[in-house]
């Protein structure tokens, strides 16, 4: 068995890439090591090049992957072809400083991941925006509440684990987002662990791949982790949408309605209408964004939505203005049509709607 299997996501790093592999051979020449890079099909040439390294030297292996994406779901599958007693992952930019490597494994004879962190001696990352700072460490302090063991950056991209835990681990991970470590931290809280501290480096070429997407990603992780899967996210997602879509009912109807005394049915039609658009706009970015719609289909997907919802609405509509008619209080007399027209468009569109 030979000790380590280094792996190296990649989505358009080629000139990164050369530079890495250049230095890791020199780093780990005195190990046996192996490095494994998996590329989603980059367009700049890196899986082309990763396969020329593969051809010159057979300790480096490339999974090319075709109609799939994601950081994380790369990662598990580097780590279960890896065939090291040891695993670890870094960023293919040089952000990862690669002279750790060597004190990991040591440590990982006491050890069953050691863990590469931002924050053992800082509390920020040099160089970063404020943004980026912000949600870094929002995110951390989030994650380290579900946490059982404390750990100062659960959201590392740079970790070594024992090969014999992988196998175990993988099945039970979540496929999706930038957070694997997290989700390994969480799904096996007893693994013994150790931090050592680094300062995380400017990129060396090309840009950042994380998205909007993986924080909401990042939100799903622990949403599901908080239910333990006892509802399904689509609808976790949908219920949540469907609170904020309340409050934009409301809002517009205590403007329309008490501020400016319009008539109460025509405050509520528009009330109605308002929710419905933000509610889809959400949606069509969260709920369904498997299915989700683009351009043209946007459109057409909006009506179909309208469609959809309009026996809801005028449910809503009818309730609302027949309750205020007979004196019952207008926020009462709303929340009731609301809870009917819910109800009815949450079937209406999963059968409808966003049809698989
Ligand atoms: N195969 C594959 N597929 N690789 C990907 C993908 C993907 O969809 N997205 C990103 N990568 C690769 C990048 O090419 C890079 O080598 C590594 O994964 C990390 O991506 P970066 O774009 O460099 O991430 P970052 O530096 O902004 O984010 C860092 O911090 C995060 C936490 O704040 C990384 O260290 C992340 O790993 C970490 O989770
Ligand atoms: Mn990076």
């Amino acid at each position: 068995m030979i000790e380590l299997s280094v792996i190296l996501p990649t989505y358009n790093e080629c000139t990164n890439l050369s530079i890495i592999v250049e230095k890791l051979l020199v780093l780990l020449e005195d190990y046996s090591f192996e490095i494994i890079v998996v590329d989603d099909n980059s367009e700049d040439g890196t899986w082309q090049l990763a396969k020329s390294l593969s051809e010159q030297h057979q300790n480096i292996h490339l999974i090319r992957r075709i109609h799939r994406k994601g950081l994380t779901s790369a990662i598990i599958e580097g780590f279960l072809l890896g065939s090291g007693k040891y695993l670890v992952v870094m960023d293919a930019d040089m952000q990862h400083d690669m002279r750790l490597i060597p004190e990991m494994i040591k440590e990982m004879s006491e050890y069953d991941l050691v863990i590469g962190s931002r924050y053992l001696q800082q509390k920020s990352v040099p160089g970063w925006n404020r943004w980026r700072q912000w949600t870094s460490r929002l995110g951390t302090e989030l994650a380290s509440r579900f946490l059982k063991q404390k750990v100062t950056d659960p959201l590392s991209g740079f970790f070594m684990l024992k090969h014999s835990l992988i196998h175990k681990i993988a099945p039970k991970l979540y496929t999706e987002g930038f957070k694997i470590l997290l989700d390994i931290l969480l799904k096996s809280p007893d693994l013994k662990i150790k931090e050592i501290p680094f300062e995380f480096g400017v990129r060396l070429h090309g840009a950042s791949k994380l998205s909007t997407k993986v924080i909401f990603d990042f939100i799903d992780l622990l949403i599901s982790q908080t239910f333990l899967a006892r509802f399904s996210l689509q609808f976790i997602h949908y219920s949540i949408i469907g609170v904020s879509g309340v409050a934009v009912h409301f809002l517009v109807l205590y403007l329309l309605y008490i501020q400016w005394q319009w008539f109460y049915p025509l405050s509520l039609m528009i009330a109605i209408e308002i929710a419905l658009i933000s509610n889809y706009i959400w949606n069509n970015q969260w709920t369904f964004a498997k299915q989700r719609f683009l351009k043209t289909e946007w459109w057409t997907g909006f009506l179909r939505y309208n469609a959809a919802c309009s026996l809801g609405s005028f449910y809503n509509l009818a309730i609302g203005w027949y309750l205020v008619s007979q004196e019952v209080s207008w926020i009462l007399a709303s929340a009731f049509g609301i809870w009917v027209g819910i109800s009815w468009n949450y079937l209406a569109n999963k059968a409808f709607t966003w049809k698989q």
